[in-house]
């Protein structure tokens, strides 16, 4: 939802603005623009289309000079066009501003300040910022953060905004509220940008700016103020992702590289947690045996990928701990009249921790006196930063917009809860945590066998990847799966997609099945009691000449029978087996999405930070 960076220093600005904002591209990739103070003035350049296009105007006609502020855009108010692009700016280019976020109340101050003799170019929400700002300066503000901070004041919504002035042209502004917006420190030089990677290789402190604040970034340092004008000591934290986490290191793209991430961050995560004992150590959930013992409900909220880890987590915990568990999906829950009290455990599930309705229903938990828990991977975020406690996924940065190596680690993430409080409340033995501890510890070599076979699953995908749909069933643990491989192959292949429950097949998409609709089924486990339900399914599947692409485990003997296409599978204990599915269906979409040629990183209408309702 919208990128920005910006810098103050001796450098030339241009270049290392543009290396940010290709770093941010996957936050929204419409079109693209920067501002930069130059011996003759302040000049902005904007480019409709992904950075490239932008790259090539300023490699046609270079922009000099320092400090300066860019964006990349992923259109809300007003369609991606020239004229809508960022920065925007107020008067003859006195105050200019880019954006993330939303000005909700943006129509009623665009009408005050019409009537008050401001013209505006675009259909942005944004506009308004720099002429609110103008406008203060023109009415007596003693200074421009004064300014920045009266005309805040009138703004209703989420900003991270960073700003610059004709005449202060030493300095970049910056203000956050709602959107994330952090400040780099690297050598004599400052930064802003919207995450860490952003600008990762050129920082070595970081300090994660609060809602309500405001960064004066100057050559002498950086200063914070909140919005009353009273100065704040930043705590300033070292950066610890290596550079290396947000380059391709030769994959052809950066979700191909994140699915051959997943046994290492899955091992790690293991690591982490688990001690000699093949006990759970979780010590930074923070909550008592005593706590989990009078829980009464978990709640899990979350938003597209994150969600169907939840439906997953539900599941399993469900299954471990014996309390009831909910789930919903961010944008529902707030507005729903949810029965929560402060016996139910609140947890909210999101790779980025910027996602605006789980944050939205974060807040409201807590309104019920709920604890809240957050799975989450990354550190400073506003989920992090509003939640009791934090486990984290610790997959290191994912760039790719479909997610792959975050979902995985919140699946495992939700396996070592769900042991942890199962053994709380006393519902499972000693015995029976190391028994599912030795299963989750085969997660991620089996992830890796799973990658050794890409080339199969390649095949596969080429000679399905062309239908206009395709059908992914799955049942109990791997309903989630079934949902999370359509939506990965939507999102990347743009082929319509269904994932359903395999039972309900019957109840409608029966009818959709014919003669040439692949029907990916999830059958892994010949132990688990829905595996002759699966092929039940399956062969009702085949009873219509639908496609059957089975997911199957190693040595399986009974879906050749009747399936076009098999994709084998180590065996895995059965409550694990949606961490290695899932890697079948990621290549799977991958490939589809290859052979359709599509731009696998940065699939078109998507943002992987959705920071907006
Ligand atoms: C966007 C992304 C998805 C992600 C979802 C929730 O739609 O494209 O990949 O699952 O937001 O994001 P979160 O950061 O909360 O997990």
């Amino acid at each position: 939802m919208c990128g920005i960076v910006g810098y103050v220093g001796k450098r030339d600005a241009t270049p290392l603005l543009l290396d940010g904002l290709k770093r941010l591209e996957y936050r929204g990739y419409d079109s693209g623009g920067i501002a930069v103070h130059t011996p003759d003035g302040i000049q902005i350049r904007k480019c409709m289309g992904r950075l490239t296009e932008l790259e090539k105007d300023l490699t046609a006609n270079a922009l000099i000079g320092r400090p300066g502020i860019g964006h990349t855009r992923w259109a809300t108010h007003g369609e991606p066009s020239q004229r809508n692009s960022h920065p925007h700016q107020a008067g003859a280019g006195e105050v200019i501003v880019v954006h993330n976020g939303i000005i909700e109340n943006y129509q009623e101050l665009k009408e005050q300040l019409r009537s008050a003799g401001h013209e505006f170019l675009s259909d942005t929400d944004t506009e308004v910022i720099p002429h609110l700002i103008q406008q203060e300066l023109a009415d007596g503000a003693a200074s421009p953060d004064a300014a920045i901070r009266q005309a805040l004041k009138k703004a209703r919504g989420a900003y991270a905004l960073g700003i610059l002035f004709k005449d202060d042209p030493d300095k970049v502004y910056a203000a956050r509220l709602g959107s994330p917006l952090i400040v780099g420190l690297g050598e004599d030089e400052t930064f802003i940008a919207s995450d860490v990677p952003a600008i990762v290789n050129q920082i070595q402190n970081v300090i994660y700016l609060n809602d309500g604040e405001i960064a004066i970034l100057s050559p002498e340092g950086v200063a914070i103020q909140n919005l009353a004008g009273e100065s704040i000591e930043p705590e300033i934290k070292p950066v610890d992702i290596a550079p290396e986490a947000a380059e391709m290191a030769g994959f052809e793209t950066f979700m191909m590289k994140e699915i051959h991430e997943q046994p290492r961050v899955l091992r790690s995560l293991l690591e982490k947690h688990v001690d000699r004992e093949d006990t759970v150590i979780v010590p930074e959930i923070g909550f008592s045996t005593d706590y989990f013992q009078q829980l009464r409900r978990i709640m899990i909220v979350s938003c597209g990928t994150a969600y169907h880890a939840a439906m997953y987590g539900k599941f399993l915990l469900e299954h471990l701990t014996g309390l009831a568990v909910e789930t919903d999906l961010g944008s529902e829950f707030r507005y729903r009249s949810p029965r929560i009290e402060s016996d139910t455990l609140f947890v909210a599930v999101s790779q980025s921790g910027e996602t605006a309705d789980t944050l939205a229903s974060l807040r409201l938990a807590r309104e019920k006196d709920c604890k809240v828990l957050s799975i989450c991977n990354v550190p400073g975020s506003s989920l992090v930063r509003e939640s009791d406690s934090v486990l984290f996924t610790e997959a290191g940065p994912e760039i790719g917009v479909a997610s792959t190596k975050a979902y995985t680690a919140q699946l495992m993430a939700f396996g070592l809860l769900a042991i942890h409080i199962g053994r709380a409340r006393g519902e499972i033995s000693e015995e029976t945590e190391q028994q599912l501890m030795k299963a989750l510890r085969a997660v991620p070599n089996a992830i890796h066998y799973m990658l050794e076979r890409a080339d199969d699953i390649q095949a596969i995908a080429d000679k399905h990847h062309d239908g206009p749909s395709a059908l992914y069933l799955g049942r109990r643990f791997n309903y989630p799966t079934a949902l999370e491989g359509a939506l990965k192959n939507k999102e990347i292949s743009y082929q319509h997609a269904e994932g359903y429950a395999a039972g309900e097949m019957k109840h409608g998409p029966i009818a959709l099945i014919n003669e040439y609709l692949p029907v990916i089924c999830i059958c892994t486990q010949t132990e688990d009691e829905v595996y002759e339900k699966m092929i039940s399914n399956m062969k009702e599947v085949e009873a219509r000449h639908g496609r059957i692409i089975a997911v199957a485990t190693d040595g399986d003997k009974v879906v050749a029978d009747f399936a076009e296409d098999i994709i084998y599978v180590p065996p895995i204990h059965e409550e694990f087996s949606p961490i290695v599915n899932v890697v079948a269906l990621q290549l799977l979409a991958y490939y589809a999405a290859q052979a359709r040629g599509t731009d696998i990183d940065k699939p078109r209408n998507l943002a992987k930070s959705v920071t907006v309702e």
